[in-house]
This record gives C-alpha cells, structure tokens and sequence, in this order.
C-alpha cells in the first residue's frame, strides 16, 4: 500500500526513478474505483487510455474513441485526486490533423479532465505536435511500436521493430522524441531485445506493454491484469485476479438471495417509531401483524 504522505509522482520523479534503476509501476484506469485501486496500491502513475474505447465501451478498436468520451472518463479519474500521475491518451484526430488541433486538444486534458500530462502515439511523424504541446507548458509521453490508432496502416495487432530496419527505425523515433522533450516513452507489442536496446540508449524512461523485463517500466491494461474480461487477452498480459468471476459468484448470490427472500434482512432496512405505526395504523386501517405475502398494499 502506499504511504498516505508519499508525494505526487510528477515526470521528473519518474526520470529520477530510471536514474535510480528503480521499475516503475503504471495501470490504466477509467474512472474513480479504479483510480483510488491503483492509486491505494502505490502504482506511480495512471494512464487514462483509449483502451476504454475496447474494455468499457465496447468498441472493436480504439478509433472511435472522442475527445468527449476521454474527457467524461478523465474527470472521473482525476477526482479520485491520486498521488500517481495522471496522464490522458489523446484520442484518434485529436493531434494527427494541425499542431493547433493537438494544443487545444492537449490543454482540455488538464483544463477539463484534471489530468497532469497527456500521451500520443507516433514517433517523427508527430514530433511538430509534440514539440506545441510542450510549448504550451503541457507534459507528454510517447508511444512507439504497436500503436493501435495506426492499425489500419499497420494491418492490425501485430508486434512491431521486428526487422532490423523497422527496429532501426523505432529507435530513431524513440530518440527523436526524447530530443523533442517527452518525458516518457510507452514501447508496446517490440521484442524485448529491441526494447532493451532502446531503453539503453534514452534517458527519459520506457514503459514497456508486451516490451520485456528491461523497460523502466511497465503498463498493464486495468480490466487484462484484473481478469475483468473474458474475451483473449494479448500474450504479454499476466491475470493477478479474476474480478469478472468473482463479479459473477457475487451477482448470482444477490439474485439467489433476493429469489429466497434472503435479502433484505432486518439489518438492511429502516425502523420506524412504534407511536408512528400506531397513528398511521388507525389512519389507514392496517390490521395487527398485516405482512405483505398477505397481499396488503404495503
Ligand atoms: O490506451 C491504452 O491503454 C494504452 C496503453 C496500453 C499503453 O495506450
């Protein structure tokens, strides 16, 4: 559990951390059990992904995902007030069309949704947007190999820097946004030595999503790593629970109890005052012990 006074992680303590050798430990969240889950479990920062596009709304891919449907959930998240950093996943379109796009856009995150930094994904294509959103005071992460707002281009969820020319070419995405100023980079679906590699040769930390042990860090998509889905999961997921079965058992218990008459028992329900039921029994003509299987309106 964290310590209630641990301070507010920000970029520069993650920096600190790499420049520590110590793992950084980041999750996804979409709202605010979540949020307070990561944050009373000590995870450093909380990335509001567009994965919720997929494990909350139920879309087939990332793409359809808006600037409003981020902002509803960021808001959600950012007041559970998390010590973690809390970083907002700029949706498809949101900073592909104009750097002017990508500022305002970027600025509704922490203005609207609470957040401390925002992520995109792309490596030189994106370094314009990249390089306006630092300009206008906002933080930002990276994110290179598998970025799924890309799949259509990509031919869908494949991993990525598997050649050495495509691996040569995400390490000079990696560099070049490092030069531009992020302070992170997310490297999702690489094989663990190209990540290792690029992790060796950036200052500013990693988090590896199916990217090996040799990232600064990791992030897990909440709903994977808590089994709160039963849909197939990427290989690199590890289950630490199975929340949709326990989700499940807890249901059928209510729903057997409430069948049996079971619940609600005496300690769910509110008294009234003997004298009151008394008057009101007079009023309405209800007879001594009258239940309700007796068919009363009551
Ligand atoms: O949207 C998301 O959850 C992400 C993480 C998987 C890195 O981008």
């Amino acid at each position: 559990m964290a310590s209630v006074s641990a301070p507010r992680t920000t970029p520069q303590s993650l920096l600190e951390k790499k420049q520590r050798g110590e793992p950084i430990a980041v999750v996804t969240a979409y709202d605010l059990p979540s949020a307070l889950a990561a944050d009373r479990a000590g995870l450093d920062a909380v990335l509001v992904g567009d994965s919720l596009g997929m494990v909350v709304l139920g879309y087939g891919d990332t793409l359809r995902v808006t600037m409003e449907e981020m902002l509803h959930h960021c808001r959600a998240v950012s007041r559970a007030r998390t010590r973690a950093l809390r970083i907002g996943d700029m949706p498809f379109l949101s900073y592909q069309a104009s750097t002017a796009d990508a500022v305002r856009n970027a600025g509704r995150f922490l203005a609207e949704g609470g957040m401390d930094a925002v992520k995109l994904e792309g490596g030189r294509e994106r370094v314009a947007a990249v390089r306006a959103i630092l300009d206008a005071g906002i933080p930002v992460m990276g994110h290179l190999g598998l970025t799924p707002q890309s799949i259509r281009a990509l031919g869908g969820f494949r991993p990525q820097g598997v050649t050495a020319a495509s691996a040569l070419r995400l390490l000079e995405d990696a560099l070049a946004l490092e030069e531009t100023g992020v302070f992170s980079i997310v490297l999702e679906a690489v094989p663990e030595r190209v990540a290792a590699l690029v992790t060796s040769r950036l200052r500013v930390p990693t988090i590896g999503i199916g990217a090996g042990a040799s990232c600064d860090g990791q992030v897990l998509v909440f709903h994977d790593l808590l089994g709160f889905q039963d849909s197939l999961s990427p290989r690199f997921v590890k289950r630490y629970a199975n929340l949709l079965g326990e989700a499940e058992r807890g249901l059928a218990a209510y729903k057997d109890d409430v069948a049996a008459r079971r619940f609600p028992g005496p300690e769910h329900t509110y008294p009234m005052p003997d004298d009151e039921w008394e008057k009101l029994r007079s009023e309405v003509g209800v007879e001594s012990g009258e239940r309700r299987e007796e068919k009363t309106r009551w």
